[in-house]
């Protein structure tokens, strides 16, 4: 039985391993192995009420969020600062990722993350998020730090322009957790 309460103690664990995103990975992809559990343990957190910006756990050294993007949907490609890894619980998650180059950034690889699959993506990756899917994207999304909280950049679709990332909250003060 998926819960999320163990799930972040779980998380909170592999913190201390050695490998504490393969660790995650391997969580996720253990609880991801019944998605029906994880969807109705997240649907009925969020009808509790859930957290701001879909943060399960949000903590200096951990966010957990749940991401639901809507069909059609493209992110702005984007870093983390951070490792990530991403599980996917129901629809795919179309992720493009780029690398700096001498004028901005280029594209160097896709992959596709589908339901039941969870992905590590490394603290230096930039990439773009799609939902291709005529059905809503839900994933689990889990950081190596306080994501909400931290400075990081995107890059202008236009004009490729890199420029502060538009969405952050107050970083959590060091002296809470
Ligand atoms: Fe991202």
């Amino acid at each position: 039985m998926f819960s999320i309460e163990a799930f972040i103690d779980q998380c909170r664990g592999a913190l201390q391993s050695d490998d504490p995103s393969g660790t995650v990975a391997t969580l996720l992809r253990d609880a991801l192995q019944d998605r029906s559990e994880v969807a109705t343990a997240i649907h009925e957190w969020r009808a509790n009420g859930g957290g701001d910006f879909g943060a399960v756990h949000r903590a200096r050294d951990l966010t957990i969020l749940h991401a639901v993007v809507a069909p059609g949907f493209e992110s702005p490609r984007h870093n983390h600062t951070m490792w990530a890894v991403i599980g996917v619980f129901e629809g795919q998650e179309d992720n493009t990722f780029y690398q700096l180059a001498e004028h901005g950034i280029e594209e160097v690889g896709r992959t596709a993350i589908r339901a039941g699959d969870a992905q590590v993506l490394a603290p230096d990756v930039i990439h773009r998020i799609a939902n291709l899917m005529p059905r809503p994207l839900e994933a689990i999304h889990v950081y190596g730090g306080d994501l909400l909280g931290t400075e990081r950049a995107m890059w202008d679709d236009d004009t490729g322009a890199q420029r502060r990332f538009d969405f952050a909250a107050p970083p959590i003060p060091a002296t809470s957790n």
